[in-house]
């Protein structure tokens, strides 16, 4: 991955009182750049924020022959008339984990198509069974290679696939692999994240038919061909719950334009138990600290649970509530590698442990994996040099400087900046005391 453009030195201590505008979701418009290779006619995606992981997509996009224009700040016309290239080239290999969702697209297109294998953060294994899986269960040819898969398929056809876990990526990854199959595809246990049901509206104005049941059950009628789209990506509910958690955890008041409670209602919870507040606004929703901080218990879990991309700011903030709290971490098994900067640098009171504290045990129950932070709190945390392992620990960071008391430096700010448009900008307007140093 790049280097970083910049340091950030935040200093702690100041109430973030304001208004920021929340971005289109990062975990959304990545697929639904994919999605466009669906179809020979231009696609417009409204939203799209300028955010590195989407130069990646373009990137890769433009590579297999996508004529790229930007038509906006945040609006992007995308148009594949060819597919020009079948196969992505190794630069690719371990970025992120798009590459693996273009096979359906590229096997409908083309027949064949050989896929770097995904990267993406470093939080657990992150296997790509259930994609193989379903995709050979689909009628494609799957060949292991050094660093890539080769896959080939004269005609992928619907079948009824279970995921053993509702995978985000697994189930966006049959849908767009599933659109254009011959018959009917069946997906039980699959993920229905509001970012995946924004993917099914998109397809679904493409042409797509599809069907969402109350039990997880995903239904796509396979159709001959998908037609161009406008489409406006879903806000970024991880950026939004990223602001409300910095809101509450300095004392300050931020609304978030473009926040829907209806995609928060977990999240909304949890902040009001801790003490947290909202309300709506015109545009948006407005969070605030209601009363004083205390601890709580929380579990992530798949949607309608709660995200395991809020688990890090919430941690931050839970380190300022009183008492003790404790955070089970259900969906990767290596997702708080950050927290020992926090206790080490910052004087964070986490002890994290290989048992599961929540109400039943998860998959990583009896392994080696320390997936439960006890967080004894409110800590004074002080102002430290951190470097951000995580895209999702990066907003951690950010926020365990802004409550810290002096001057902290942030080195690694290049993964932040692959998911959260502007954080400097934004922040600042705020009045967060933030500024960057060329790296
Ligand atoms: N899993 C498997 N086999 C598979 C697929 C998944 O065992 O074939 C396991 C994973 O190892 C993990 C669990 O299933 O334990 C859930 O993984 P999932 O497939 O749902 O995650 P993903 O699609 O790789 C997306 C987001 C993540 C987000 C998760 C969960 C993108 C690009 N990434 O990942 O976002 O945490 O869903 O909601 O959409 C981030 O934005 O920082 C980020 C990591």
């Amino acid at each position: 991955m790049a280097a970083d453009r910049h340091t950030y030195r935040i200093t702690g201590g100041v109430p973030l009182r304001g208004t920021v505008e929340a971005s289109g979701a990062k975990n959304a418009v990545t697929k639904e750049l994919v999605a466009t290779l669906l179809t020979d006619e231009p696609c417009t995606l409204h939203g799209v924020p300028r955010i590195l992981e989407v130069d990646l997509v373009l990137g890769m996009l433009a590579e297999l022959g996508t004529e790229v224009t930007w038509l906006g700040e945040h609006t992007v016309r995308v148009h594949t008339p060819k597919v020009a290239n079948t196969s992505l080239s190794s630069a690719y290999s371990g970025v992120n984990r798009i590459p693996i969702l273009m096979m359906g697209p590229l096997l409908h297109r083309r027949g064949e198509t050989v896929v770097p294998l995904p990267g993406g953060c470093t939080i657990g294994k992150r296997p790509i069974d259930f994609h193989l899986e379903g995709l050979h269960q689909m009628g494609a040819d799957i060949v292991d290679r050094p660093g890539s898969v080769k896959v080939t398929a004269t005609r992928l056809t619907g079948a009824h696939v279970h995921l053993p876990f509702p995978s985000v990526g697994a189930t966006e990854n049959l849908l767009l692999a599933a659109a254009l199959a011959k018959g009917t595809t069946v997906i039980s246990n699959a993920a229905v994240e509001p970012e995946v049901v924004d993917l099914v509206l998109m397809l679904q104005k493409m042409g797509a038919l599809i069907t969402i049941d109350t039990d997880r059950t995903l239904t796509i009628s396979g159709v001959e061909e998908l037609r161009g789209v406008e489409h406006h990506t879903v806000a970024d509910r991880i950026e939004i719950a990223s602001f409300a958690a910095a809101a509450v955890a300095t004392d300050g008041r931020i609304e978030v334009r473009g926040a829907r409670q209806d995609h928060l209602i977990t999240f909304l919870n949890a902040l009001r138990h801790i003490g947290g507040e909202f309300t709506e606004t015109e545009n948006g929703l407005e969070f605030f600290r209601g009363r004083p901080l205390t601890a709580t218990d929380i579990e992530t879990g798949v949607h309608p649970g709660f995200m395991t991309d809020w688990q890090q700011p919430i941690t931050v903030l839970l380190t300022q509530a009183d008492g003790t709290s404790v955070v089970h971490e259900t969906i990767y098994e290596d997702r708080f590698g950050y927290a020992e900067q926090l206790s080490r640098s910052m004087g964070a009171d986490i002890e994290l442990t290989t048992r599961c504290l929540g109400a039943t045990a998860c998959r990583w129950h009896n392994r080696d994996f320390q997936h439960t932070a006890k967080i004894n709190g409110p800590t004074q945390l002080k102002a430290a040099d951190l470097v951000i392992p995580d895209l999702r620990a990066g907003f951690g960071y950010v926020l365990a400087a802004l409550v810290a008391d002096g001057t902290s430096t942030i080195s690694g700010t290049r993964y932040l900046e692959r998911g959260y448009e502007e954080p400097v900008a934004k922040l600042a307007a705020v009045g967060a005391r933030i500024t960057t140093q060329p790296a």
